[in-house]
């Protein structure tokens, strides 16, 4: 199995032709998602089992069978959720870093890889105008990266409480979130300990306003260790008022994070920087790559304006770890979230951005937002259509006249069967809505016009 013997020479050429011939694919299909465990389990074969197959058998099977069943969210026929859309250059030297076993662990197994991570992560915190003390890791994904900020906001919060009153430990933390927040930030609260205070936000954004009148309001402001605002809900695409609410996380002392999985990268396009004005307050942000920074999964952004306060609550202690930490100015990724061992997953985005430079990375952002912008003209432009809200980012919200839930459902299974477009309806204010997430820049607009077309 760890030989170059003739199975693995063959397995080289099948597998790398496989995966060739998927990297050519321009435009990627969407094939279809959801099957029948009954047909997946019997075509399936009994695979593995305690017996060998050849290599080819194993392949044919995962082509025929396994391929077809998930939906690519790097077709830019994907447009529900948020979609993916990887550059070729991530997607290929993702393979490479698998290849390579490339770890980023510590700095003493790792230097050079966890540099270009952290050359990324520079450059996300410059677009954000984080302080050059700040950095963390790359983690899974939005919901990593959550979690790993708020556990740290949670302990700030029980030290301040601690040095003041003598003991923060025992009590329940809660953190002001808006009803938008993503699903990410209740669960992480769940596991956290941590209680909402859910603050009824404005025409859907999160102010400086609210803030100020639901701590105003509340009977226990104490028990707040954090501020969670959103760059870009995932619903709908609205940032929050960044600068209100960094505003108010100061005049109360309490930790401010920055939700940016999905609009992060919005950073990146000056038409809609504006937007994101007091993210540079951030004590914690996140911002996905697998998302609209066009990485491949999985791959999320973590930093904090104050390192040493995140490696204080995440780093690990034990005899056999002592060796990475003995090290002083040693940077190691492990020490900024939950995680010990972690795959250097910020490299396949150093690779991409170093090729197709950052200014490539600008104007494919953009290309969504006009889309969405489009889109908005589109639906404005049809009777039958109505458009929810004017499009911030590159989701738009928008209603059908007279259909109720089911006819949503059935245009959008249509469309899927018909392989014209993946877009699940979503919901809004409790109405069944369609919704638009653009974020691969080849989506074309006279796909748009044909979906928009089959609700006449
Ligand atoms: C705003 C926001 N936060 C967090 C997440 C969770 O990210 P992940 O799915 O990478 O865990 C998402 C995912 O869509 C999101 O849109």
């Amino acid at each position: 199995m760890h030989s170059v013997d003739p199975t693995t020479e063959s397995m080289i050429r099948s597998v790398l032709a496989y995966a060739e011939n998927r990297l050519r694919l321009d435009p990627v299909p969407l094939d279809q998602g959801s099957r029948d465990p009954a047909e997946l389990d019997a075509a399936l074969k009994g695979l593995p089992s305690a017996e060998p197959h050849t290599p080819d058998q194993v392949l044919g099977v995962y082509a025929s069978v396994v391929a077809p069943a998930v939906i690519s969210a790097d077709s830019p026929r994907f447009l529900g959720f948020i979609p993916a859309a990887p550059t070729k250059a991530s997607l290929l030297f993702d393979m490479l870093v698998s290849c390579a076993s490339i770890q980023g662990i510590s700095w003493l197994e790792a230097a050079g890889a966890i540099h270009a991570e952290n050359a990324v992560l520079r450059l996300i915190a410059d677009r954000a105008g984080m302080p050059e003390t700040a950095g963390g890791c790359f983690v899974s994904g939005g919901s990593a990266g959550n979690l790993s900020a708020l556990v740290v906001a949670r302990e700030v919060a029980k030290r301040k409480a601690g040095s003041a009153a003598g003991s923060g430990s025992g009590r329940r933390w809660r953190v002001a979130v808006s009803e938008d927040a993503h699903s990410s930030i209740v669960n992480a609260l769940r596991i956290c300990e941590m209680d909402a205070l859910v603050v009824r936000a404005e025409d859907h954004r999160l102010t400086g306003a609210g803030l100020r009148a639901a701590i105003g309001a509340d009977g226990d402001p104490g028990s707040l260790a954090a501020i969670v605002a959103t760059s870009g809900t995932t619903n709908a695409g609205i940032v929050d008022d960044l600068a209100g609410a960094s505003a108010v996380a100061r005049e109360h002392n309490l930790w401010f994070h920055v939700d940016g999985a999905y609009g992060g990268a919005g950073l990146f396009a000056p038409s809609v920087r504006h937007r994101y004005a007091g993210i540079e307050h951030a004590d914690s942000f996140i911002m996905d790559p697998h998302k609209w920074l066009f990485a491949p999964f999985d791959c999320a952004a973590l930093l904090y304006r104050d390192p040493p306060v995140a490696r204080s609550v995440h780093k690990q202690d034990a005899s056999y770890l002592d060796v990475i930490h003995d090290r002083p100015g040693e940077w190691n990724p492990t020490d900024y979230a939950y995680h010990l061992t972690r795959r250097a997953r910020g490299l396949p985005l150093w690779f991409s951005l170093s090729v197709h430079g950052a200014d490539a990375y600008t104007e494919a952002i953009e290309t969504a937002i006009e889309l969405a912008r489009q889109t908005a003209d589109e639906i404005r432009a049809r009777d039958h259509l109505e458009l929810i809200r004017e499009p911030e980012l590159g989701v738009v919200l928008f209603r059908r006249r007279g259909w109720d839930s089911g006819q949503y459902t059935a245009w959008a299974d249509q469309l899927l069967q018909d392989q014209v477009a993946f877009i699940p309806p979503s919901a809004w204010e409790g109405e069944t809505v369609a919704r638009f997430a653009f974020l691969h820049p080849h989506t074309p607009m006279d796909l748009v016009r044909q979906i928009l077309d089959r609700m006449e």
